[in-house]
């Protein structure tokens, strides 16, 4: 496939896919996805034309929270296959062209890591203090307020030694110490083992928590709290979310990274903060950071309250933040999310993909987005999601959002050969990948084409943005670079709309069926977007 000429690099020209490889696609016979069924579907990638695949993490693993927490960064877990598996993958993929994404879980390890075993043996152990650990509190009880992702303090208590040790997920997820430099170097130790092999790069996992205060003072109450809100929301974060420190050790990161030269080595960057803190994470042309902080905005902000001046004001309110050397990017879900689809329903989430590889920016699909999967109901005795079996009120199960891909209407879908590990959703049978492929005006060819569209363009790749006045319902902008001039129309709901004067050559509309020359006005028809040329 052709990319349209420009100098920029190749994770900016990209589009990378996200594969939650347990549920991907099963070869072994366990009904769980491995390293094979990746291999097995990459053409699948090719042909929907993303250019990097992200996969989750597959290191070996206990799988309290599905790898993780990871109890040997360099081995792949049994489940998923062997490290010949991953070097076959990594081959295989490079034969194709497509890049490699590792899941990099630095903030914490699994309890059984023999990091933790030896930290969690006595006190003076050598690797104690590679874990944070702390006394009670002086009244006895966790040493200060702070709160789990999952719910509860973020303390447990270790009654052998007497002192808490810190986890901010699971309680077997103990959280390592970064301001030990050990640490730190044992973990770019384990980047440079994946890098050796011929990785390109990794998405970080929390990375904005790495560090914690040194003082380890009570966090104050969110004023803004409300019940229904996450219980770790009732504080606010300031001693455990983006402290300075962890911009020194993504700077290190990076480092490392760039040491491999070309091509480059990248670094996604899972970051839930709002864009002035998220923005510090690029860092500056001199002390580079992650290349992508990844933009939650959509997914926190606009997929909950779907309407066109939300969606302008996070696009507006993201690109207002970035500096001028940060290249953009964008997401509609992933594996802790609802899927778009389940959130604006099928229809929307056509618009929302058009919205998606659009934007200004690199943008990254959840796999089975590109058919619109929306997550089944998963009945509470098929819950596997830990922290939602136990407290589902703190956090929901993510379950819904991680289910088997849908291949083809075969039984379990073409997924596996026996009952996988979450249920298959029921309308497999007619929402599946082959389905898709034989109908022109699929899910599944919009987002070929959108993809095609955007690589093909370099008004689409590096062109400007713009927002136009739009009738209500309606987002609108303008992508321009050279001569080359879009306009993208989105009617975000289910009535039809005019827009006046705007005249141009359709080249792709959500709904796959019009192409051609409008003149003064643009119709557009429920829950349809367009791609305009005007120039
Ligand atoms: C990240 C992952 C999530 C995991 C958590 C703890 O948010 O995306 O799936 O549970 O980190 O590692």
């Amino acid at each position: 496939m052709s990319t349209a000429r420009t100098n920029l690099r190749w994770w900016q020209t990209a589009a990378i896919y996200q594969v939650y490889p347990r549920s991907f696609q099963d070869t072994d016979g366990d009904g769980v996805g491995d390293l094979p069924g990746v291999i097995r579907r990459l053409d699948h990638l090719c042909d929907l034309g993303v250019d990097a695949v992200w996969i989750n993490p597959f290191f070996r693993s206990p799988m309290k929270d599905f790898g993780y927490d990871v109890s040997d960064y360099c081995d792949v877990d049994p489940t998923f296959g062997t490290l010949a598996d991953f070097d076959r993958l990594l081959a295989e993929a490079h034969r194709r062209g497509l890049r490699v994404l590792l899941d990099l879980v630095p903030n914490h390890t699994s309890d059984r890591h023999p990091w933790f075993v030896e930290s969690h043996a006595d006190r003076g152990s050598p690797k104690r203090d590679w874990y944070v650990w702390r006394d009670p509190a002086p009244g006895g009880g966790p040493p200060n307020n702070w709160i789990s992702f999952f719910g509860g303090p973020a303390w447990t208590l270790d009654r052998r030694t007497g002192q808490y040790y810190l986890h901010h997920f699971l309680p077997e997820q103990p959280d390592l110490n970064y301001r030990n430099p050990e640490v730190v170097e044992a973990m770019l130790d384990v980047m440079r083992f994946w890098l050796d092999r011929g990785a390109d790069g990794f998405r970080v996992d929390v990375l904005w928590m790495l560090v914690e205060d040194p003082h380890f003072r009570d966090e104050p109450d969110n004023p803004a709290w409300r019940p229904g809100m996450r219980p770790r929301d009732r504080l606010i974060h300031c001693y455990t979310d983006d402290q300075l420190e962890t911009h020194e050790i993504v700077r290190r990161m990076r480092a490392l990274l760039d040491a491999y030269g070309e091509p480059e080595r990248i670094m996604v960057g899972e970051i839930y903060l709002p864009y002035p803190k998220l923005v510090r994470y690029y860092g500056t042309p001199q002390t580079p950071e992650c290349h992508l902080p990844y933009n939650f905005g959509l997914v926190e902000r606009a997929l909950g309250d779907w309407r066109p001046e939300v969606v302008r004001a996070v696009v507006e309110d993201y690109e207002a933040h970035l500096p001028p050397w940060a290249w953009p990017n964008w997401v509609l879900g992933n594996h802790d999310r609802p899927r778009v689809a389940a959130r604006i329903g099928s229809e929307q989430a056509r618009v929302a993909t058009m919205l998606l590889c659009t934007l200004r920016g690199t943008p990254t699909i959840y796999y089975g987005d590109e058919i619109a999967m929306t997550g089944t109901e998963v009945p509470p005795d098929r819950v596997r999601d830990l922290p939602g079996l136990r407290d589902p009120l703190a956090h929901p199960p993510r379950d819904p959002a991680r289910t088997p891909m849908q291949w083809d209407d075969s039984p379990y879908a073409g997924f596996s050969v026996v009952e996988p590990w979450l249920p298959v959703h029921p309308d497999y049978r007619t929402r599946n990948v082959a389905a898709q492929r034989d109908d022109p005006r699929s899910m599944l060819n919009l987002t070929r084409r959108l993809l095609r569209l955007r690589r093909e363009s370099v008004a689409f790749l590096e062109g400007t943005y713009r927002s136009v006045t739009a009738p209500q319902g309606v987002f609108a902008f303008v992508r321009a670079a050279d001569r080359q001039r879009w306009l993208v129309a989105l009617n975000l709901t289910g009535a039809g709309r005019r827009l006046e004067g705007e005249g141009g050559e359709v080249v792709l509309s959500t709904h796959m069926d019009r192409e051609g020359r409008e003149r003064n006005a643009l119709e557009l028809r429920p829950h349809e977007g367009v791609v305009v040329r005007i120039a």
